[in-house]
């Protein structure tokens, strides 16, 4: 590369360092000294909210003990409904709509077992082999516990570009079909899928849809009342920074408010009379009822901080930026690594991409340590996709310059 154009590049990043809108926000998180951070779509960095609301909680168990669970601020005892409240501002729905509990495949296993009922020929779900492997598991033995084989799962193939095709989706509905599962973003390819045309169209053919949101949720808008699916899970350490294995959360629709889950346990009942301590069930209303056992409280108290910082923010601006940051990691692999056989495979198109760049190199195996070594945090993922994900509140556009410039430097280095 030359010197003029190295100049230029380095220019650019400057200028919209400068103007960036919130550039402010990226003092409030640590960053790691591992080096430059590109992997928070694997685990979000922690902020100095987070911390702070990871420390009351600390604080009130030494100041209130049990007493914490009615006092604690916000209390223990609604803190699942308190956290999935402020979610809405993030992904759409309605107070009572979404709880923060269990973990992303834990909660998957509850709204599975209470929405795939299959029944005479309707008995086919319908998901893609690019979903998280876990959702992948749960799937399977869900099946397996309604004495179903593996052929009653279809999976939508993806195209030769390695993308998910909506027409092949619908084409994969039909009445033989119980329920669809799929991710709105890919966590491979960062492909975002249209969950509004996906939902209507399965929804309309009476099958149960359900959405896993963990790779876009905090990163891309989503309107779940508006969408409407049946359900959606979604993790809470990605882009929502919750911390590492922080809860996840779950929604459930409103139409859905009175529904019974299949699996019971003492938070899900109606909290007014949890402590009657009556050997019946009476589930709280709406998504709270899907809870199965206590709130992990210490685990779940980051996110107060995190999910304020990120509704100050703003979750279109997190968006504009993170297009932004994502649209400039493709322009410099287009002008400096793609002569090193360097492919973008995430779709360009705004509306098909979430929050982190998908690129496939033979050598990325190889690639991704190297680059570790250089400084540059990014990831790998079977066969030869380096992710790279540029969290738009904690990164600035030169670093995006220099970690592709050291996957440059580690391409020609490996290859002379
Ligand atoms: C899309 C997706 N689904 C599910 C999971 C598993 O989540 P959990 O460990 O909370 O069950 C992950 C984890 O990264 C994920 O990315």
């Amino acid at each position: 590369m030359s010197k003029a154009a190295a100049a230029m590049w380095q220019k650019e990043a400057e200028e919209r360092d400068a103007s960036d809108p919130l550039k402010e926000f990226r003092a409030d998180f640590y960053l790691p000294n591992t080096g430059i951070y590109l992997d928070g779509n694997s685990l979000g960095l922690i902020s100095r909210r987070a911390e702070k609301s990871l420390s009351d909680a600390v604080d009130a168990w030494r100041r209130l003990a049990v007493q914490g669970w009615e006092e604690g601020e916000p209390s223990w005892f609604y803190l699942a409904e308190t956290l999935g409240e402020m979610l809405t501002a993030l992904v759409g729905g309605n107070p009572g709509d979404l709880v923060v509990a269990g973990s992303t495949t834990v909660n998957l296993h509850q709204l599975l077992a209470t929405f795939y009922r299959p029944k005479g020929q309707r008995r086919l779900i319908v998901a893609d082999p690019l979903n998280f492997p876990s959702d992948l598991y749960a799937l399977k033995s869900q099946l397996a516990l309604h004495g179903q084989d593996e052929s009653a799962l279809r999976l939508v193939m993806p195209d030769e570009h390695g993308w998910i095709r909506e027409e092949d989706v619908l084409k994969a509905l039909g009445p033989e079909v119980a329920l669809l599962l799929l991710p709105a973003v890919v966590f491979s390819s960062g492909q975002l899928l249209d969950m509004e045309r996906i939902t209507k169209s399965a929804r309309s053919q009476g099958i149960a849809v359900g959405w896993d949101l963990s790779h876009s949720a905090g990163v891309v808008p989503h309107r779940l009342h508006e969408v409407d699916p049946d359900f959606a899970v979604f993790c809470t350490y990605k882009y929502l920074n919750g911390g590492p294995g922080a809860p996840a959360a779950l929604y459930l629709s409103p139409r859905h408010r009175d529904r019974l889950p299949a699996l019971w346990g003492w938070f899900g009942g109606d909290k007014e009379r949890q402590f009657e301590m009556s050997p019946a069930f009476r589930p709280a209303r709406g998504a709270g009822a899907f809870q199965i056992g206590s709130p992990h409280i210490l685990s779940m108290a980051p996110l107060k901080g995190s999910l304020a910082l990120l509704a100050e923010a703003g979750i279109d601006r997190v968006r504009a930026k993170s297009l932004a940051l994502t649209g400039f990691v493709m322009a410099l692999t287009d002008a400096l690594l793609a002569d090193q056989g360097v492919l973008v495979l995430t779709p360009r198109e705004p509306k098909r991409r979430g929050g982190h760049v998908a690129l496939r190199h033979p050598r990325a195996a190889e690639l991704v340590p190297l680059l570790r070594r250089a400084g540059v945090v990014g990831d790998f993922r079977p066969p030869d996709i380096i992710r790279l994900c540029p969290s738009p509140l904690s990164t600035r556009f030169s670093d995006v310059l220099d970690a592709v410039l050291q996957l440059r430097a580690a391409l020609t280095a490996s290859s002379s």
